[in-house]
């Protein structure tokens, strides 16, 4: 299809050779040409923001500017952000390829001002990059303002509707007033917060518009009447009750849809048809083995809906591999929990939709990540370094997936049959299906699994068989491929429908709506905040000043502020201070303990936490005054055991790289004052070797005794050029501490305290190695004192085992060489001992339960506990030990008392007469046992459900015999 044919409303200025790297260059200069600082796209995963869960507005980095927390070294700043709208308050997953502008994933332009310009500028700017640099028709924008609140106590935004008509040449019909909904922003529940204006675009062609004005199409979802920027004017703090508390600066903070507006500059009328997507686009189209898809815009499917279908998934997969690559570059893996369980499921989206509809069944996303790092990694960092790691943590994901997919579909096909042999049965004369039922194992296993209400045989199969005898898969199954399987149930409905069936939907709907319940419960992010009360001021001045790189104490410190902290057993207080020694926990780092010394009085530092720009110190009493000067001291001896496994990390992440590979990334940290623990991106275990060496490689580094080299204000691009590690899924600001121990061998970005020199730490072991999650490895290990401490109790350790041993002179492993030996003898013997027992107890058998059956002996015993290995074993002992004539059986009750297995013999004189075969009379057996079973006619064994009936089998058999005889 011609672009113009779709594209009803060009621009004047439409430029489809207007690339996305440009217009977001010109973005940026535009406000860099007015003073605002360009800065880099935080990570997705939000800085140590409880409340959030990924990264959804390019505000988020500078929540602390807001609330008047943080600072930064400009007051106007310029970016394009990385976005996720997934979850939480601002999710836009279900939308995405469904429509043609909604999207997991996208940049979000913004310029802001920290209590700096204000509403005129955002406005008069707005309209000059969109009208008078971009040329958008002036008469197709529509600007919006609010309308005032009664519950949050504001009126209109009048000042907003007059600046739109002052300083721009929009008329006054095309600014409209709109409620709270709409142009009230949040961030959150919580948090910083306004009113808002924004910039709305009518696409539509003449009639159209002509017919019906754009401003009733503003806000109505209407695909080609969209938002393109809004411009909120930071003035609130949302407090947990709703309340609105007043800042103490006014800001602004603004957010423009890139993706979007790349859109409406090229003249196209979806964001999948710009050169944003059309590289993943192309290689979706040239992986997908359907001839008929030969481009995005290059379709041969006569069906419409065919056609719908094929462009809802190219686009569902184009969108998703972006919010995909972009969470791991970042560090968030897929697994079963939090981030990384919604990246998991988002992930399974793009693989079923690529399975189902674009005939992708081998892995395929991982190979999408190519075409995307070639347009973004440009723009930002982590994707060209990570390329390798990106692509393989995605292409095992997508194997194992499609391997459960390929099992949800064994299952499938396993029930499909018995419900196809229910279906129009009336109820009368199905016993023998419920029996194929009962003895197909893989079908019951299913079954149960599915019906989760009820542990009853009998339950499930009556339900099963209700719900099959008219045609319909039951939805406990529907529900089972869903939920285990990762089947969409549209495509259960479609498999189902293929055999003539349909899916019982409600059933499955129930299931669904049960499910949804629990998730919701369970992930509710937001953090409890009502037990934590505000902060009181208690003196004026500067505050939470660290000083604790050079010291650990200091004597005159003051109380700026306390707050309460309630928790269910216990009251607490923070109390923040004017200086203050103690470490806030930061960088896996723990807070640091001490004292706080008020005159006489003393109170314990629980903890040290960071509450946004405060440091808060943990206390469980506070004195009387807080007014007079405060001695902080710091723990020392737990802060240098702290400083030796912070530094040791540092050493060990440095070795890990130089053995492992540059791919290795840290991923989680933990460094206390007893152990560390580090997680870094690598695939294979660390063999047991590896880890010796690198072990060796640390302590030779702490031996070497290297200086720590400390620059604490370094900028952040000197840093990097000299080749200073840091974290992709870090923060940092502008200015940047770097902790360096020899340049060619460890050089970090850090905030934590080392040692001096690296002798300090004495010794560094591993304690253990192992997987977290897909791709992440974590090791745990102990410096300096711990380390002595794990070597003493591991030596302790041996030399208790010497002592069991008794072996102070023979070698351990020697020792226990013999041991082994001996133990492998007397299992032997037991063995035998066992044997030598039951062949007495088969003797007792064939005297006691012998029945003569004409000319033929047959001899009946059982032997419970025995499992069928072993009945297998014993009879052909048992065969043996009979001789001729004799027909045997054994049976068993296994030992879970749920499974009952016999095993049959026939003397070779009987077989050649040919009457009697034991693979014709286990049949008989089994099938009386609930189950079934086969072998040679000589020997052969069966198993059932059905342990009662073991006896009567049994007793039954000289009757078999002899009906066979006759
Ligand atoms: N923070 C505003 C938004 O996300 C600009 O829409």
């Amino acid at each position: 299809m011609s672009h113009d044919a779709m594209n009803p409303h060009l621009q004047s200025s439409a430029d489809p050779s207007r690339s996305s790297e440009e217009i977001r260059e010109d973005f940026l200069q535009f406000f860099r040409a007015k003073g605002h600082e360009v800065v880099p796209s935080a990570s997705l995963v939000p800085d140590g923001d409880g409340t959030l869960l990924f990264t959804n507005a390019g505000m988020n980095q500078f929540k602390d500017v807001f609330l008047g927390s943080g600072q930064r070294p400009y007051s106007r700043a310029v970016d394009t952000q990385k976005c996720l709208r997934v979850s939480g308050k601002h999710n836009d997953l279900e939308e995405v390829g469904h429509d043609t502008y909604h999207h997991t994933f996208f940049e979000m332009l913004g310029n802001w001002s920290f209590g700096d310009y204000f509403k005129a500028e955002a406005i008069r700017w707005a309209w000059e990059l969109l009208v008078e640099r971009w040329g958008l028709s002036p008469e197709r924008l529509y600007a919006t303002v609010h309308e005032g609140d009664d519950d949050f106590g504001l009126s209109a935004d009048a000042e907003a509707y007059d600046l739109w008509c002052s300083e721009t040449p929009l008329p006054e019909e095309r600014v409209l007033y709109e409620p709270s909904k709409e142009n009230f922003w949040m961030m959150g529940d919580t948090g910083p917060c306004g009113p808002c204006s924004e910039l709305h675009v009518d696409l539509r062609p003449p009639e159209a518009r002509q017919e019906t004005p754009g401003r009733e199409l503003v806000n109505a979802d209407h695909p080609q009447v969209m938002e393109l920027w809004n411009l909120v004017f930071i003035q609130y703090n949302a407090q947990p009750d709703g309340s609105l508390e007043p800042l103490d600066d006014q800001h602004v903070d603004t957010g423009m849809g890139f993706e979007r507006m790349v859109a409406v500059l090229q003249g196209e009328e979806s964001t999948y048809d710009t050169d944003l997507f059309a590289p993943l686009l192309q290689a979706m189209a040239d992986l997908s083995p359907r001839e008929e898809i030969r481009g995005y815009d290059d379709l041969h499917i006569e069906d419409d809906d065919e056609r719908e279908r094929v462009r809802i998934a190219l686009r569902v997969v184009a969108d998703h591999i972006r919010a995909i690559a972009f969470a791991i570059s970042d560090g968030v893996m897929p697994s079963n929990e939090g981030r990384g369980y919604v990246i998991r499921r988002i992930l399974r989206r793009a693989v079923r939709y690529g399975y189902q509809t674009l005939e992708l069944d081998e892995p395929f996303l991982h190979r999408l990540v190519d075409p995307l790092i070639e347009k973004m990694g440009g723009q930002f960092d982590g994707l060209v370094e990570q390329q390798e790691f990106i692509e393989q943590a995605i292409r095992s994901e997508e194997e194992s997936f499609l391997e459960t997919l390929g099992t949800g579909i064994e299952f499938f096909e396993r029930v499909v049959p018995h419900v196809t042999s229910f279906q129009n049965t009336d109820g009368e004369g199905t016993d023998h299906l419920l029996g194929e039922l009962r003895e197909d194992p893989r079908a019951m296993d299913l079954l149960e699994k599915a019906y989760v209400d009820t542990d009853d045989e009998n339950d499930i199969l009556r339900g099963f068989a209700r719900t099959a005898r008219s045609g319909t898969l039951p939805g406990q199954i529907a529900f089972l491929l869903h939920d285990t399987y990762g089947f969409p149930v549209d495509l259960t409905r479609l498999m189902a429908r293929e055999r003539g069936l349909d899916v019982d939907m409600e059933g499955y709907e129930t299931l669904m709506d049960r499910q949804q319940e629990r998730a919701r419960a369970a992930s509710d992010f937001a953090v409890d905040q009502s037990n934590v009360h505000a902060w009181q001021p208690v003196s004026e001045g500067k505050a939470s000043v660290f000083v604790g790189y050079d010291q650990e104490a200091v004597p005159d410190a003051e109380v700026r502020a306390v707050r309460v902290v309630e928790s269910d057993d216990a009251q607490q207080y923070e109390v923040e201070l004017s200086r203050t020694p103690f470490y806030a926990e930061a960088g896996g780092q723990v807070g640091d303990t001490g004292t706080l010394r008020f005159g006489d009085e003393q109170v314990r530092v629980l903890d040290t936490q960071r509450a946004s720009e405060r440091i808060a110190h943990t206390v469980d009493a506070l004195p009387e005054h807080l007014d007079g000067p405060v001695e902080a001291v710091v723990d020392a001896e737990r802060r240098n055991h702290i400083r030796a496994h912070h530094t040791a990390t540092h050493l060990m992440h440095a070795v890990l790289r130089e053995t492992l590979g540059d791919h290795v990334q840290q991923k989680g940290s933990l460094v206390a004052p007893d152990r560390l623990r580090f997680d870094f991106s690598h695939f294979d275990a660390v063999e047991e070797d590896t880890l010796r060496h690198i072990e060796r490689r640390v302590n030779t580094a702490i031996q070497q005794n290297i200086s720590k080299q400390e620059a604490r204000d370094m900028p952040i691009d000197e840093a990097l050029d000299r080749g200073a590690t840091a974290l992709f899924d870090e923060q940092y600001g502008d200015r940047v501490r770097v902790i360096t121990f020899d340049p060619d061998f460890s050089m970090e970005l850090c905030g934590g305290t080392h040692v001096d020199a690296t002798g300090e730490i004495g010794l560094f072991r591993f304690v253990s190695e192992g997987s977290v999650a897909s791709g992440v490895r974590r090791v745990e290990a102990v410096a300096g004192a711990a380390a002595l401490e794990h070597v003493a109790s591991e030596l302790d350790t041996l030399s208790r085992a010497r002592r069991q041993f008794r072996s102070l002179h023979t070698s351990l492993p020697e020792a226990i060489a013999e041991v082994q030996e001996e133990r492998d003898r007397l299992e032997k013997e037991v063995d035998q001992l066992r044997r030598g027992q039951l062949s007495d107890q088969l003797e007792t058998f064939i005297a006691e339960n012998a029945t003569a059956v004409d000319q033929v002996t047959v001899v009946t015993g059982r032997l419970d506990r025995a499992s069928m290995d072993d009945l297998q074993e014993l009879g052909q002992q048992f065969r043996d030990k009979l001789g001729e004539g004799t027909v045997g059986v054994l049976g068993s009750v296994g030992e879970d008392g749920e499974k009952a297995y016999v095993v049959a013999t026939v003397a070779d004189d009987l077989l050649d007469e040919g009457e009697v075969r034991a693979g014709d009379l286990v049949g008989t057996l089994g099938d009386r046992l609930g189950g079934g079973g086969g072998g040679r006619p000589s020997l052969a064994s069966a198993g059932g459900r059905d342990p009662e009936a073991l006896d009567s089998v049994l007793d039954d058999v000289p009757a078999l015999v002899r009906d066979r005889l006759e």
